[in-house]
């Protein structure tokens, strides 16, 4: 459960004058800069090396409901899934896209009846995911449309729905289920974060669609692969149809580096295991937990901000008890601030404003992937911030 810290000192504060000389210290996307130093250290280890001649047809040679996954990430996904422990792949189709930007969208294609005569809702709690009502307006669609915050949702009176759910859940870190109570909903799982870097892992999720992205995973947001888990073989069917009228299939070059690079993870954890900080899982966890710590630290001093709180709980990956550490800090203002996102531009600090995410603008979206420097960085001039001032 998320509960709230909060501060009660205060520290010293910069003039109006020092703060425009200030660079621009950006956190509002969610670049995962973060895990680049593992990767460094890796160094040639994951080097790709793909001949002209290779990887040349769109299809794949395979019998999968997607024609275009190449044999060997499906079987590098299914591995690392069933080593981590936090998804269910027996009995489901794999469907590979283009980020999980693109399986999001060829979600809503699938679990949408072009034959009905209204657009089906897709709603999901307060704060969701800023790109769930962009992605779902953006072509004024006549399959679905946006219906805002599902805890507000009144199936009855409004209909079919799906319903996404992001968990843990950006921007807030929070484990989540499904809110809307109704039998004609439609479930999307978003697990771009449930990893063990970013939250203790319980139970494989066991859901009828779910998705997954290598960007959060191992932090390759560049190779823009995301891939979903899906119990119905229509669905899958759909899905796959979507992608391949949207961008005929998916970079073989993009799905075998990113293969290359799972299969490195689970031989490195088969051979070297959790105890060493060459395990990926095990380093992004130290990483986050000192970036956590370091934040809260310097909130602890502050009397103008707080930040949500975990407990601790059993990871039955890293199989010892480890607090969520999420990949974005929802940092809210005190009661006299209205708005934190201009309060902390006036600091040259960005983030994503609340209100984006369908919540108040009393909370800015501050992303924890960053570089060290820009981190560090920010975390200098946090601690600068003394008190409120008009
Ligand atoms: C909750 C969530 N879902 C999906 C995505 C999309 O990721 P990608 O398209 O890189 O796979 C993001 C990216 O930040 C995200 O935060």
């Amino acid at each position: 459960m998320c509960g709230t810290e909060r501060s009660s000192h205060s520290i010293a504060c910069l003039s109006n004058g020092s703060r425009a000389n200030l660079p621009v210290i950006d956190l509002d996307p969610g670049n995962p800069a973060v895990f680049e130093e593992y990767w460094r250290r890796m160094g040639d280890k994951c080097r790709v090396d793909i001949p002209g001649c290779d990887l040349m047809s769109y299809k794949a040679p395979t019998g999968n409901v997607c024609w275009f996954l190449l044999p060997e990430l499906e079987e590098a996904i299914r591995r690392l899934h069933r080593a981590v422990g936090n998804a269910v792949v027996d009995e489901r189709h794999l469907v590979v896209g283009t980020g999980s930007t693109q399986v999001f969208q060829a979600a809503l294609y699938a679990l949408s009846t072009p034959a009905s005569h209204k657009p089906i809702h897709v709603v999901s709690a307060a704060p969701y995911y800023s790109s769930y009502p962009e992605e779902t307006d953006f072509l004024c669609s006549r399959l679905y449309k946006w219906g805002g915050d599902a805890k507000e949702y009144d199936a009855e009176k409004s209909g079919a729905f799906i319903e996404v759910v992001n968990s843990p859940n950006n921007p807030d870190g929070c484990m989540r289920q499904s809110v809307v109570n109704a039998s004609q909903g439609k479930l999307i799982h978003d697990f771009a974060y449930y990893w063990p870097q970013f939250t203790p892992i319980n139970s494989p999720a066991d859901h009828d669609l779910m998705y997954f992205t290598f960007s959060k995973c191992t932090g390759h947001a560049g190779s823009r692969i995301g891939w979903a888990l899906v119990k119905d073989r229509e669905v899958a069917v759909k899905m796959t149809k979507y992608i391949e009228l949207n961008t005929l299939g998916v970079s073989k070059d993009s799905q075998f580096r990113t293969a290359k690079i799972i299969k490195l993870l689970c031989n490195d954890y088969q051979k070297i295991g959790l105890n060493s900080s060459n395990n990926f899982f095990e380093y992004g966890n130290r990483v986050m937990a000192k970036r956590w710590k370091n934040l809260r630290d310097v909130i602890g001093r502050s009397d103008v901000f707080s930040l949500p709180t975990f407990e601790r709980q059993y990871c039955c990956f890293l199989g010892r008890p480890s607090r969520p550490y999420p990949a974005f800090a929802w940092l809210k203002c005190k009661e006299e601030i209205e708005d934190c996102g201009s309060f902390l531009r006036g600091y040259n600090i960005e983030g994503r404003h609340g209100k984006r995410f369908g919540a108040d603008a009393k909370y800015l979206r501050i992303s924890m992937l960053s570089s060290d420097d820009v981190f560090y960085d920010f975390l200098d001039r946090l601690s600068a911030i003394q008190t409120f001032q008009q």
